[in-house]
């Protein structure tokens, strides 16, 4: 089986969220399946420069008149070939692939992708004469919403497959906007991709594709309630046949508190957990410039990290710290960037806080990995999450998650009660309202069962030895690939 992955982010050459991770592992995991894989990216300033070996596959057409550089990188961490889309007044740029330096919106994020997509549609109908022509393409999110519709264009067109990663994020452009796009003028409309008055990027890959997956089954059925359906609810119920949801995994190479290279003590399940948590802690607080005093404390460190949004229900955790503060010896640390206000709040807190919150603003994968080793609990009262990485990465290092019951948090966490403990299920503890005085119950009953050592050794290892690994995920992509 041919498929061909389109993807905006793929890390390690460049990612802001999950995303990135997603079109890293999966790949990676269906080419051990024996899918003969290939993966699309714009050829991002950023990628370019991470990249040594790259030779140029040729000038690919386009509609307008238009032509496109096609490069082929290879790179060690990925065992799929790797396209990119080398389109230099679009993609030569600093800044992340969607904003620029400033963190804003780059204005013709329309051109670029709706560009990227057509060029990854005519690469999956090897419109460049490689000899390599898609049975299926696998799209994401969407900056790829329209390589399904550029796919239905052929006669014969290879199977589409489109994941939600995040209902939150669309492209939507006004009807001047869409004539400059090259695109058929019949897609202007409510049938295919007009989306109250605009065209939809990510209302065009639902509607075009063949089949539409979520990243948790939960979030398959959230997206269809006005409250998670971001005004889409309507179009995926009439989509509900062919809307499955399909838990993403991690990579279990690259999270693994037993080789991380990035970690002070390795351990694992079997091992001397404590022991090596301790040092983590040491050396993660170490490197934040925490105090001695901080350092010798011996409450539990509650850690979070992700990007700093509305989403993720961070606002919620810092108006919960003040109160845990004072009722507990608790300790924080957190590691994010996005939203400025949230930032300067979480520094705030910090400062006036020397021995208890710590934080970094910005990104780095660094810190993400010691964090992960050296908190005792990890914390996401996510608003919404369509999978999260983050809580299983917790999980496998040993440092159960407090988590939101919403999306892929609900399908990976089993709250901790005394039956779910007596069974053995129990990995972390779960809250239902978004509100911080849920978050801090049940923060405040992870600090219950932290201070019986038993019951919380048995809770670590519940998560260390769940199985979070992408085979399973890629068997249930791959069924979803063949042919009805
Ligand atoms: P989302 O994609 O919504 O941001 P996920 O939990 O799926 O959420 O994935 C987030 C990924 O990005 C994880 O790999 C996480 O470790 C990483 N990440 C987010 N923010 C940061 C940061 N500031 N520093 C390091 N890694 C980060
Ligand atoms: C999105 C979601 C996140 C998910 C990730 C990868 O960014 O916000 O929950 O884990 O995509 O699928």
């Amino acid at each position: 089986m041919k498929l061909l992955f389109a993807t905006s982010e793929l890390f390690p050459l460049i990612k802001t969220g999950g995303l990135g991770d997603v079109a890293h592992s999966l790949p990676n995991a269906l080419t051990e399946l024996e899918v003969d894989v290939h993966v699309v990216l714009p050829a991002y300033r950023e990628v370019l420069s991470r990249i040594d070996h790259i030779r140029v596959l040729g000038w690919l057409p386009l509609s307008g008149g238009r032509e496109v550089r096609i490069l082929e990188a290879e790179h060690p961490e990925f065992s799929a070939p790797l396209w990119l889309v080398d389109a230099p007044t679009l993609f030569d740029r600093p800044g992340s692939p969607y904003t620029n330096p400033e963190g804003q919106d780059w204005p013709d994020n329309a051109q670029r992708f709706a560009l990227f997509s057509e060029a990854a549609a005519q690469l999956a109908l090897d419109r460049l004469d490689l000899g390599w022509r898609a049975d299926v393409v696998h799209a994401n999110d969407w900056q790829t919403g329209l390589v399904p519709a550029f796919l239905t264009l052929d006669k014969t067109p290879p199977r589409s497959l489109f994941t939600v990663h995040n209902l939150a994020y669309d492209c939507q452009v006004d009807f001047g906007t869409f004539q400059s796009l090259h695109l058929p003028t019949h897609w202007w409309s409510m049938e295919y991709g007009e989306f109250y008055g605009r065209l939809s990027m990510l209302k065009m890959g639902l509607v075009f594709s063949k089949l539409i997956t979520t990243v948790s089954p939960r979030y398959a059925e959230e997206i269809r309630t006005v409250e998670y359906g971001y005004g889409y609810a309507p179009i995926l119920d009439a989509h509900a046949d062919k809307l499955v949801g399909i838990l993403n995994g991690i990579d279990d190479d690259i999270w693994n508190p037993r080789s991380d290279p990035l970690l002070a003590a390795r351990y694992h399940a079997d091992g001397k957990i404590r022991a090596a948590k301790r040092a983590n802690r040491e050396a993660l607080l170490r490197a934040l410039d925490a105090p001695e005093a901080a350092i010798r404390q011996t409450g539990a460190l509650i850690g979070s990290v992700g990007r700093l949004v509305h989403q993720k229900g961070i606002d919620l955790l810092l108006d919960a710290i003040p109160a845990l503060l004072a009722g507990s010896d608790s300790q924080f640390v957190l590691i994010g960037a996005g939203e400025p206000k949230l930032e300067r709040q979480l520094k705030d807190l910090a400062d006036s806080h020397p021995e208890r919150v710590f934080c970094f603003i910005g990104y780095s994968e660094t810190f993400a990995h010691q964090l992960e080793a050296g908190c005792d609990i990890f914390v996401m009262p996510s608003r919404y999450e369509p999978c999260g990485l983050n809580q299983m990465y917790s999980l496998r290092y040993g440092t159960p998650p407090v988590v939101r019951a919403t999306g892929g948090l609900a399908d990976t966490v089993e709250d901790t009660t005394p039956r779910s403990i007596a069974r053995g299920e129990a990995n972390g503890f779960v809250f239902v309202e978004p509100s911080s005085a849920a978050l801090q119950e049940a923060l405040e009953r992870a600090l219950e069962v932290f201070e019986k050592p038993k019951q919380w050794l048995k809770l670590i290892k519940t998560g260390m030895r769940g199985d979070y690994s992408w085979r399973r995920s890629a068997e249930s992509y791959l069924q979803l690939y063949r042919p009805d």
